[in-house]
């Protein structure tokens, strides 16, 4: 009885844990195919004045995505990119933040 409890405990604290790390690298990848694709390419190498999201860390592109949102001048083609990061919430960032980091190396 008791081992069950304990069991129990345990599992809602994993719960709990997985939840305050929310981030859902298959949603990002989702959304990346849908919005991100067409410019920095199916593996993140970018092309042209597009450019290569590979080798980057999860808050790096949380930080740039955050700049863009808030309409900051980042870069010479900031205008290209801007307007796509417009509408992303918080969680879309970190979902996408968290494909880009993990599957671009
Ligand atoms: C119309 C083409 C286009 C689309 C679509 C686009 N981007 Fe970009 N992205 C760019 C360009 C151009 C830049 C460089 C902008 C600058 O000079 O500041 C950039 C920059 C970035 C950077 C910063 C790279 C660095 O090294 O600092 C990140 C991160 C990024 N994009 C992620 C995304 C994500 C995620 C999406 C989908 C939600 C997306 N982009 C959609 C064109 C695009």
């Amino acid at each position: 009885m008791k081992t069950q409890v304990l069991l129990v405990t345990g599992a809602a604290l994993a719960l709990c844990a997985a939840q305050a790390h929310a981030e859902d690298v298959s949603a990002g990848k989702e959304m990346y195919t849908e919005s991100c694709v067409h410019c920095h390419g199916a593996s993140g190498r970018g092309m042209g004045s597009f450019p290569s999201l590979t080798g980057q860390d999860a808050d790096y592109i949380t930080k740039r995505l955050e700049q863009y949102r808030a309409g900051d001048r980042v870069g010479a083609n900031t205008g290209l990119m801007a307007p796509h990061a417009a509408d992303l919430s918080d969680e879309d960032i970190a979902n996408l933040a968290a494909y880009i980091s993990t599957d671009f190396q």
